[in-house]
């Protein structure tokens, strides 16, 4: 099965910049049989139980978490770039590769004692995925599971994770990317 997504992935030499080889999960998204087998695959550890929100990261975490709000019947939680929110939000800082950023949620998006899955396409060097679960804890989320399908293992992101008692879970890793 994860020869199927493997295959899926188209690999873009030197984007955004020489030397990257960026995974482009486009034409996963655009096989139908690929993005359902996808879509299942990170779920299947949670068939059945119950899950209250799906986080999602902004913006390829917004296609993937979608669907699997829709596949757990639980509800969706954009965690969003700052400034594109319309409510009151809860902010948090990370480093990007230049730099820092700062993403934000809905104040109101987590009670206290949710369950909650993370989802976003890839994990690299886990900063993102990292403030998005400090993010979510802050606001008394219990974090299930965070949930990739792409992992990056040399960039440590997954150990990241589990460090913060983060279970992850992904499904094809590009080691060396
Ligand atoms: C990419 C990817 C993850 C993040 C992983 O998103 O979709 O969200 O980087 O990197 P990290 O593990 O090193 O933090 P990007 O910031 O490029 O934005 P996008 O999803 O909006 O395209
Ligand atoms: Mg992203």
């Amino acid at each position: 099965m994860s020869d199927e997504l493997l295959q899926a992935i188209r690999t873009i030499p030197d984007y955004p910049k020489k030397g990257i080889l960026f995974r482009d999960i486009t034409t996963l998204l655009g096989n139908a049989r690929a993005f359902r087998r996808a879509v299942d695959a990170l779920v299947q550890p949670w068939a059945g139980s119950k899950v209250d929100q799906i986080a999602g990261i902004e913006a390829r975490g917004f296609i993937l978490g979608g669907a699997v709000a829709h596949q757990l019947s639980a509800g969706f939680v954009p965690i969003r770039k700052k400034g594109k929110l319309p409510h009151e939000t809860v902010r948090i800082a990370y480093s990007l590769e230049y730099g820092l950023d700062e993403m934000e949620m809905h104040k109101d998006a987590i009670r206290p004692g949710d369950q909650v899955i993370l989802v976003d396409d890839l994990i690299a060097t886990g900063g993102t995925a990292e403030a998005a679960c400090r993010l979510l804890r802050n606001q008394g989320a219990e974090i299930v599971a965070a949930c990739f399908i792409i992992d990056l293992p040399d960039l440590g992101g997954r150990k990241k994770l589990e460090a913060l008692d983060v279970p992850v879970r992904t499904l094809v890793a590009f080691p060396g990317h």
